[in-house]
């Protein structure tokens, strides 16, 4: 039977490395939903006009190399805010919450617009300062020079035009479960995750 876990909130506030650990957990299949969007921004950074790129997006064009880069992820958040981009992405991703064997999808909308019937809903989140902070250190083992002001204004911009848009603005869903990663440990964060779903899983 499908069970959908949706785990959304703001930039690197650990929902990718969450949903890993959940979906392994229980052997869902687990997709970010935050790398369609990357898609589309890396294609407009290329030169296509974003609706068209999001309407003809393939599974090649999520495995480019840069998809992770700062600039990728504010052309993300830029492409984010049109509505016929964000339309062109939606089957895709509810045909992935309906696999028979379970699925976790992480982003910004998906409690709320893309699967508001989940089974278990969450909504991960973490001061501004500590996102920036793990970004930070991901960015310097990557070699980037960027300063950690810069990637906290990053973070902050981001968070501004993902929360303010119009068309599925990032919000916890009203029956989300709140778990705010800023002092926990990835182990102690997974744990209050599992928990979490564990307990809508008993309740049926
Ligand atoms: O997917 P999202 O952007 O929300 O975050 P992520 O990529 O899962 O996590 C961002 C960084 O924070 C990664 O380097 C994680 O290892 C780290 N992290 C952490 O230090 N403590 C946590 N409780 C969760 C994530
Ligand atoms: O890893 P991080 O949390 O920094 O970003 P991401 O999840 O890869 O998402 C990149 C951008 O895509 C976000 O800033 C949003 O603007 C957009 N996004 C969205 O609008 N809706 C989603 N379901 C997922 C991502």
């Amino acid at each position: 039977m499908p069970f959908t876990i949706a785990i959304d909130g703001p930039a690197a506030a650990g929902k990718g490395t969450i949903s890993k650990a959940v979906a392994a957990h229980y052997g869902f299949a687990h997709l970010d939903t935050g790398l369609l969007y990357r898609a589309v921004g890396a294609r407009m950074l290329d030169g296509v006009e974003p609706i068209e790129a999001a309407q003809t997006l393939t599974s090649k064009d999520l495995e480019a190399p840069d998809l992770r880069s700062h600039e990728v992820a504010q052309a993300a958040s830029k492409v984010a805010a049109i509505p016929e981009v964000r339309e062109a992405l939606v089957d895709f991703q509810r045909a992935f919450a309906q696999r028979q064997g379970g699925a976790v999808l992480d982003g910004r909308d998906i409690g709320t617009v893309i699967c508001p019937e989940a089974e278990a809903k969450l909504y991960v989140t973490a001061s501004a300062e500590v996102r920036a902070g793990r970004r930070y250190k991901e960015l310097q083992g990557k070699g980037s020079e960027l300063s950690f002001d810069a990637v906290l204004a990053e973070v902050k911009e981001r968070d501004a035009r993902d929360s303010e848009r119009a068309s599925a603005p990032m919000k916890p869903a009203a029956d989300a479960v709140l778990i705010d990663t800023s002092e926990l440990s990835i182990e102690d964060a997974v744990a209050a995750a599992i928990h979490a779903v564990d307990a809508k899983r008993a309740a049926g």
